[in-house]
């Protein structure tokens, strides 16, 4: 019988890859299944090129274009890829709050704003299709505080809380071309980034976000979370990854007046790292992903284009 193999790639993390890999030869060999997981190997890819991998787990192509067309041609031959290197390219922040709401999910008000700068190879005569920004209207929905940060973003980069028309206006001088969205600001009682593995497993970590980088998940270990408070948000997160079809992402809920509303929820390769998330979180993540991938391995499921938003929002029939 053949191998079916299972390849990860990966870009600077050095503890979950091969905790990852490791872990699937271990359960391979103590089921006895024909499997491996072992790290990618790539060189040029030709138009008419075979792939030797089953499954690729993908952890890097959001910052590696290359990587990315290699994926789609992976899965134009039949291998899994996991996450779907199509629907993350198209997906954003500000699209994945409407779905949010149709799938009864808490998601602050928010708006989407015209670029600050004109894009790349664009000018006025580009925008006639624009009117003007009635601003007074924004900041009524909205009210104050609020927090800006870009339509496609990561990594905390270009997030601002202004708590005034001033420092609005301050704060999105400074967003040149991006696509930004200015959300309510939820003044929370509890924070919880939330691991979500293959849409069907959830791990409720808490999390402090005003805390220094290296201390936001230590400075809440251990912080009990409610019974009828996780169940709500075990809910909400599966039923963001199913509407999204991401089978590996992390959803955070900033909790205010015992509604928790979804803060971020698109990460195609959330943090998994050893030393961020601690021993415990670290264990979970890698044994349910080896889990996941080996099922999906001997189980391969046909291609989808994304999640089943288009269901939700009634655009195609139930
Ligand atoms: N509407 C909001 N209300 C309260 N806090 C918010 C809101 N939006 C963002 N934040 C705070 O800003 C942080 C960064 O925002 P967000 O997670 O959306 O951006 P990001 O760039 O995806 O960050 P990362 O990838 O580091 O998680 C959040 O962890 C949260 O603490
Ligand atoms: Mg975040």
């Amino acid at each position: 019988m053949s191998v079916k193999t299972i390849g990860v790639l990966f870009g600077m993390e050095d503890t979950f890859p091969w905790a990852l890999c490791h872990e699937i030869n271990e359960l391979a060999r103590r089921r006895g299944l024909s499997v491996k997981g072992e790290p990618v190997q790539i060189g040029h890819i030709s138009q008419e090129q075979g792939f030797a991998y089953d499954v690729i787990l993908d952890r890097i192509s959001h910052e590696v274009p290359f990587y990315r067309t290699f994926l789609k041609c992976a899965a134009a031959r039949g291998v899994q890829v996991v996450n779907s290197p199509f629907w993350w390219s198209a997906d954003d922040k500000f699209f994945d709050n409407v779905v949010a709401r149709a799938v009864g999910v808490a998601v602050p008000r928010t708006v989407l704003l015209p670029h600050k700068e004109h894009p790349p190879n664009t000018t006025e005569k580009s925008f006639r299709n624009m009117g003007l920004v009635d601003w007074d209207e924004v900041f009524r929905y909205l009210g104050f505080p609020i927090f800006m940060k870009p339509a496609y973003g990561g990594g905390w980069k270009d997030v601002y809380k202004v708590h005034s028309r001033e420092e609005f206006f301050e704060a999105y001088d400074k967003t040149h071309t991006l696509t930004m969205m200015a959300q309510e600001a939820i003044e929370f009682t509890d924070y919880y980034r939330c691991w979500v593995a293959g849409r069907r497993k959830v791990k409720i970590i808490p999390y402090a976000p005003k805390e220094p980088h290296e201390s936001r998940y230590s400075a809440v270990a251990g912080q009990v979370v409610p019974d009828d408070m996780a169940l709500r948000v075990t809910r909400d997160a599966l039923a963001l990854c199913d509407a999204l079809g991401y089978d590996m992402n992390t959803v955070e809920f900033a909790v205010r007046d015992g509604v928790p509303y979804a803060i971020d929820f698109m990460n195609c390769a959330p943090d998994a790292d050893l030393n961020s998330v601690g021993e415990e979180t670290f264990r979970w993540i890698v044994s349910e992903m080896a889990d996941f991938l080996v099922e999906r391995v001997l189980h391969p499921v046909p291609w989808e284009p994304t999640g089943t938003w288009p269901k939700a929002l009634g655009l195609i029939p139930h």
